[in-house]
């Protein structure tokens, strides 16, 4: 799937993000290895630790339809001027379910564009090969 049609999936989903705390709103777009696209918006709460961004609710959507997820691409989308990359939780989260360097683009409103990657945003991350 092309880029562009990430980018516009993520940009309709942050239009549903639950953010009256904050009122920024983040949606992303999640490519499965299956060719599948799952989508998430933060949801925040009252309590405002229990906010849940929205590239985990995209790979939980993802997680709770395939079972076995191996993550091909992630795209951010924010309403605002610079774009945003994923907070530290969603770093490790999204690593999970990566099987190789995987690219992450965040776009904006404007013309910027950052274009990172699961190894350059999280280098020597924790994973299951630690537990030996
Ligand atoms: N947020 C995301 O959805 N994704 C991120 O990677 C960074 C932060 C949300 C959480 C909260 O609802 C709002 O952005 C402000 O932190």
């Amino acid at each position: 799937m092309e880029l562009s049609a990430l980018k516009e999936k993520a940009k309709a989903v942050a239009m549903n993000a639950h953010a009256p705390y904050s009122s920024f709103r983040v949606g992303s777009a999640i490519l499965t290895r299956s060719g599948n696209v799952y989508v998430g918006c933060n949801v925040e709460n009252t309590s405002y630790g229990l906010t849940t961004c929205a590239e985990r609710n995209a790979i939980a959507g993802a997680v709770a339809k395939e079972g076995k997820v191996v993550i091909e691409q992630v795209v951010v989308y924010t309403p605002t001027e610079r774009p945003a990359s994923p907070c530290g939780i969603c770093r490790q989260v999204i690593h999970e379910f990566c099987e190789s360097d995987v690219k992450i683009h965040s776009y904006c409103d404007s013309d910027k564009v950052l274009d990172t990657s699961i190894k350059e945003l999280l280098p020597e991350a924790f994973n299951l090969d630690d537990f030996d």
